[in-house]
Order: C-alpha cells, then sequence, then structure tokens
C-alpha cells in the first residue's frame, strides 16, 4: 500500500508541522524572502517546519505516458523515479504547506508545475488513498513591475491545490514594490496559519 491514514502522520499529530516550498533559483530573491519569513512566523507561533528548495531537487515533467494514463493511475506512482516520492512523503507528513513561486509568464514556476503536474495524478487517479489531501495551503506568488501575472499564477496554484484536495488557507501577490510591507504580512501569515490549523484540529 502506497498511502492512507498509516503514511500520513500530518493532520491530527503532536505540534503541527509546516512544509515551505520555495521554487526561485535565486536563494536570497523575492520568492525565497516570502518564504522565509513565513517559515519566522510558523517558527514563532512554536511549530515545525522545513523548508525545501525544489530547484535543487530532481523533479522532472509529466511525459503523458502510454495512452495519457500510465503507472499514476494504476500504481498511484509515477514512472519517473526522481524526487517526487521524497517531496510526497513530507508534504504527506505535514499539516500545512507554503507554496512560494516566482511568477513566471503569469504561472507558476516550472519546477512547480513539473511537481503537481504529476502528483496530481499520483494523488487523484490511482487506487490507492490520497496521501497529502486535507493539508493547508499558503501560497505566495512573487512578481516583476506591478504584479500583473501574480493573480493568474494564484489561479494555478489554487487549481493544483483543487485537484488535490488541499484546502487554501490564504494568497498571496509580492512584488519588489510591495517587499517591504509584504514581508511582514508573510510573517504574520505563517504565524496564524499554525493558529488556524490548531483551532481546526480542537473544533
Ligand atoms: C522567465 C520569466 C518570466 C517572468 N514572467 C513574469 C510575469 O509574467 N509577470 C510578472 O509579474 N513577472 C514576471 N517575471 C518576473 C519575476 O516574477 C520576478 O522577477 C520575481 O520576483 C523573481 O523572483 P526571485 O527574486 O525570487 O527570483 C518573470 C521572470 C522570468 C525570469
Amino acid at each position: 500500500m502506497v498511502g492512507g491514514a498509516a503514511a500520513n502522520q500530518g493532520l491530527g499529530g503532536d505540534a503541527v508541522k509546516i512544509l515551505v516550498m520555495q521554487a526561485s533559483p535565486n536563494k536570497d530573491g523575492l520568492t525565497a524572502s516570502m518564504a522565509k519569513e513565513a517559515m519566522a512566523g510558523v517558527e514563532a507561533a512554536g511549530a515545525e517546519t522545513e523548508l525545501v528548495h525544489l530547484r535543487e531537487l530532481k523533479l522532472e515533467a509529466c511525459r503523458a505516458c502510454e495512452d495519457g494514463w500510465g503507472k499514476c493511475r494504476r500504481e498511484s506512482l509515477c514512472i519517473i523515479e526522481d524526487d517526487i516520492e521524497m517531496v510526497r512523503d513530507k508534504m504527506a507528513g505535514a499539516d500545512g504547506i507554503v507554496v512560494s513561486t516566482p511568477v513566471y509568464f503569469g504561472d507558476v514556476a516550472e519546477v512547480v508545475k513539473n511537481f503537481f503536474d504529476r502528483l496530481r495524478r499520483c494523488e487523484r487517479a490511482g487506487p490507492e488513498e490520497p496521501r497529502v489531501e486535507g493539508r493547508w495551503v499558503l501560497a505566495i506568488a512573487a512578481a516583476g513591475g506591478g504584479g500583473g501575472g501574480g493573480p493568474t499564477c494564484l489561479v494555478a496554484t489554487e487549481r493544483y491545490a483543487a485537484h488535490m484536495g488541499l484546502p487554501i488557507f490564504d494568497q498571496m501577490v509580492v512584488t519588489r514594490r510591495s517587499r517591504e510591507y509584504m514581508l511582514p504580512a508573510a510573517r504574520g501569515a505563517g504565524e496564524r496559519l499554525v493558529r488556524y490549523i490548531e483551532e481546526q484540529r480542537a473544533g
């Protein structure tokens, strides 16, 4: 068995855990700065957090193998053996995720697309229980100029989240112009995300 409750240690464990996925190649850029501030907020709320730089991992694009559906539909796994299962495990072990992506062509970064394109197939199309369903999402889109591509980038993350059964906690667009006041907002969002999950647990 690939998934199921036994494999999903997030949602309902002891300390709240938040996985932060950062998708820019610039580790000191705007996207990464927002991710770090969100992490600081998570830590300030007393939760556990881990930062993953997606660009440092091997995450290939979906091959749409066979007739369009392949191993993902038969076994809830991808035929490409790269870092997808490692990140999937980290997501399954968390209660929430922060996805901080640069805006490229009004969309998420390619590495986010590669990962979520394949993960949504494995999570939703195959015979095994979904493993990351229910994890709360804080989506951050770091754009250029006046942030024109930010909203469409967030539409993309919202669609991936919907396909994987991930509820949205909040969505934020940041640009270099708004950086000064959005960094504290990211910290606040990270902190509030933890509190919100704790409230949800308490019912
Ligand atoms: C290939 C490419 C495409 C981009 N497309 C957009 C876009 O459609 N809309 C936008 O607002 N900014 C766009 N940008 C600007 C980036 O979103 C912006 O520089 C971002 O803040 C980079 O974040 P970083 O400092 O974390 O790398 C693009 C940048 C690149 C490299």
